[in-house]
């Protein structure tokens, strides 16, 4: 029997030569590969190529936003419940809270109102919504953290707007969504303070690990520069090709070592250039999927919008098909799929700091219980996509016949 793994990166020849040469150029660490990447993913935005900062994870430029958006001890940053652990464990490496927000009814990203519902309450003095415990409503709200889940957009003109009624930054989470763009086509990761991508394996494009943090202003991309490589005033790079002695440099904060090497850069670009590509195809296996779970009553297919990345395929099972048993039954037929996500707010950690329970955040929570991911990746051939279709209808239909 084949196996169909849940993903699969798209990697050719190209990207094997561009690590090779590297390997052979002398220079494996941050330089002149990473500055060419940088430039180029700044090019495909269409911002100014100093406005983007490689890193080497998109939970590094997560904390590195956060960081400079100076989110300290005190501090509330609003973070859905329905993501990554990343998203808000950045939080915390700096001691500030998280609010986490429910997902929109029928939706997979932050409950726009709800965020607004608990960013008033705060205000006024009072608990967020599902707010029970840490450091309570004496904390001063900061930092908005949209995630644009599976490469769907998060609207935000109601965000940003939101954000500037209460003076609070906004930092994206565009893990998923590259290339991704707004319903008035504007690209994702370019809309807030800040917005940051993630090259890790499973992503639209991948550099094994890695990120890229886009900075709106020049001053947030000033003291990342800085803080990315141990808090010292010079990248390696420069101080081994200005003119000044390549031994001296100063440290100016406590940093940390979130530089990302020129090997990686290197297959980054390759990615990059294959982009639209890899983009396209990921939403032709969607819109199969969609064509044959659409009308089926047993399956809500994801919401979607123009400019959706379509990074991810998060179906939701509906009554009486048990997501476990269904996960399980397709992988014996080799089938792989994944789940995201675990909402955070279930998790024993965050559980115990802010005295949460699963039922708190009720939209996140049924999300968790009815979704499953399916492999979505660019190499799929169309038979292997037409065998995950009839695999789940046929499990479907089996599974029901069982309730009967
Ligand atoms: C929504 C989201 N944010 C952030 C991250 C962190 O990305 P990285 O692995 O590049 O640190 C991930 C990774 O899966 C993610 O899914």
């Amino acid at each position: 029997m084949e196996t169909i793994p849940f993903a699969v990166p798209y990697i050719g020849a190209e990207e094997e030569e561009a690590v090779l040469r590297v390997l052979r150029s002398g220079w494996l660490t941050t330089g002149p590969e990473t500055q060419a990447f940088e430039q180029e993913f700044a090019a495909s935005l269409g911002v100014l190529p100093q406005q983007v900062l490689a890193v080497n994870s998109a939970t590094a430029g997560l904390h590195l936003a956060l960081e400079a958006c100076g989110v300290r001890k005190g501090d509330l940053v609003f973070v859905p419940s329905y993501t990554f652990a990343a998203s808000a464990e950045v939080v915390r490496y700096l001691q500030a809270d998280i609010v986490f927000v429910d997902c929109a009814p029928g939706s997979f990203l932050m409950d726009i109102d709800k965020l607004e519902e608990s960013i008033d309450r705060l205000s006024a003095g009072k608990r967020a919504y599902g707010w029970r415990g840490g450091a309570g409503p004496c904390a001063t709200p900061k930092v908005i953290l949209p995630v644009h889940y599976a490469g769907l957009c998060c609207d935000m003109q109601s965000i940003n707007a939101l954000a500037k009624r209460y003076r609070l930054r906004v930092v994206e989470d565009a893990a998923h969504a590259f290339p991704a763009y707004t319903v008035q086509g504007t690209p994702a990761g370019t809309q807030g303070d800040l917005g940051v991508f993630s090259f890790y394996a499973t992503k639209p494009i991948t550099t094994g690990e890695g990120g890229m943090i886009v900075c709106g202003t020049p001053a947030y991309a000033e003291r990342i520069a800085i803080m990315r490589s141990h808090g010292i005033d010079r990248t390696v790079w420069n101080r081994y090709t200005d003119t000044k002695a390549s031994w001296y440099y100063q440290v100016i904060d406590a940093g940390y070592k979130y530089n990302i090497p020129d090997i990686l850069s290197a297959l980054g670009r390759v990615q990059l250039s294959r982009a639209p590509a890899l983009a396209e195809r990921r939403k032709k296996i969607a819109a199969l999927y969609d064509a044959a779970f659409e009308t089926d009553e047993h399956f809500i297919i994801p919401p979607t919008a123009p400019g959706d990345a379509r990074h991810l395929y998060p179906l939701r099972l509906c009554e009486p098909l048990d997501r476990d048993s269904f996960i399980t039954d397709l992988k014996e037929r080799g089938i792989g799929v994944s789940v995201h996500f675990i909402p955070l707010h279930t998790m024993p950690y965050y559980k115990k700091l802010y005295s949460l329970e699963d039922d708190d955040f009720p939209e996140s929570y049924r999300n968790f219980r009815q979704e499953i991911s399916l492999p979505i990746w660019p190499a799929m051939t169309d038979a292997q996509i037409n065998r995950v279709i009839s695999c789940i209808q046929e499990l479907a239909a089996r599974h029901c016949s069982l309730h009967r």
